[in-house]
């Protein structure tokens, strides 16, 4: 596996690249970084070209100056910029041929945005437990405490409040080195980059009127047991998208590629 880095903006993004073959990037969830990805870079590495990037602000990728600053109405990291940062990331590989775009939940969020944004640049796409909606209200507020909170407080609050939705009930009883896995993932996070994701998917666009038109051939992975993105919702998705497979994983929670 060779580790990448290349300067954007204010920003410097790292993204790990092994294997060759067709150019697939699997983009990670919130709080999390490219390793959530381990077990699938390895056996996808067989017969494609896998690109594992990390968000700005996670694993080794820096947070801009002001990603996480308070007290202005753009404080938080866009969707839609960690999607340019993406295609930035492509573009610094030299990969100029059409991906194929595999997104997990807050990935998903950001893969949405790069099918707007930059349509010509995707093969196909596969979406693992992750949303099409945007947040309530209520969400986006709990979203902005939670920010406030991390901020403040360090992340141990965002590990008592996202440990207990993340895995299936039989994961959570019977593989403790996944528990402390996921558990340990989260503590790395920075409170910066945390903070910076939080606001972003709080603003993000909803697409669900768009799915129509998202016409590449998609897979829809949903664990059976996820309780932040519900199969049903996936299955929904999935029913809208005009190509997509809907596949549901059992004995998973939301960390469908870890369980
Ligand atoms: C994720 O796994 O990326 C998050 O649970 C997404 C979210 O908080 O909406």
């Amino acid at each position: 596996m060779t580790s990448h880095r290349f300067a954007k903006g204010e920003t410097h993004l790292a993204c790990q690249v092994v294997g060759s073959g067709t150019p697939l990037v699997l983009i990670h969830g919130f709080p999390f970084d490219h390793t959530m990805w381990q077990a699938q870079i390895t056996a996808l590495q067989e017969d494609y070209q896998v690109i594992a990037p990390d968000l700005r602000g996670f694993g080794e990728s820096a947070a801009a100056v002001g990603d996480a600053s308070t007290g202005h109405a753009s404080a938080g990291v866009d969707m839609q910029t960690y999607a340019a940062d993406l295609v930035a990331g492509l573009d610094a590989l030299q990969i100029n041929e059409p991906v194929i775009l595999c997104g997990f939940s807050m990935g998903g969020y950001i893969l949405w945005q790069v099918l707007r944004q930059y349509p010509n640049r995707v093969k196909a796409i596969v979406l693992c437990d992750t949303r099409a909606g945007a947040d309530s209200a209520p969400a986006a507020a709990g979203r902005e405490q939670m920010a406030t909170q991390v901020l403040t407080a360090g992340i141990q609050p965002l590990v008592d409040a996202m440990l207990p939705k993340l895995l299936a009930a039989r994961t959570q009883a019977q593989r403790p080195e996944l528990v402390q896995q996921v558990t340990a993932m989260i503590r790395k996070a920075s409170p910066a980059a945390v903070a910076a994701a939080l606001r972003g998917m709080a603003r993000r666009p909803d697409v669900q009127s768009e799915l129509a038109n998202f016409d590449w051939p998609a897979l829809v992975l949903a664990g059976a047991e996820d309780e932040i993105s519900p199969p049903e919702e996936m299955q929904a998705i999935a029913a809208q998208l005009p190509q997509a497979k809907f596949v549901e994983i059992a004995d998973a929670g939301h960390m469908s590629t870890l369980e």
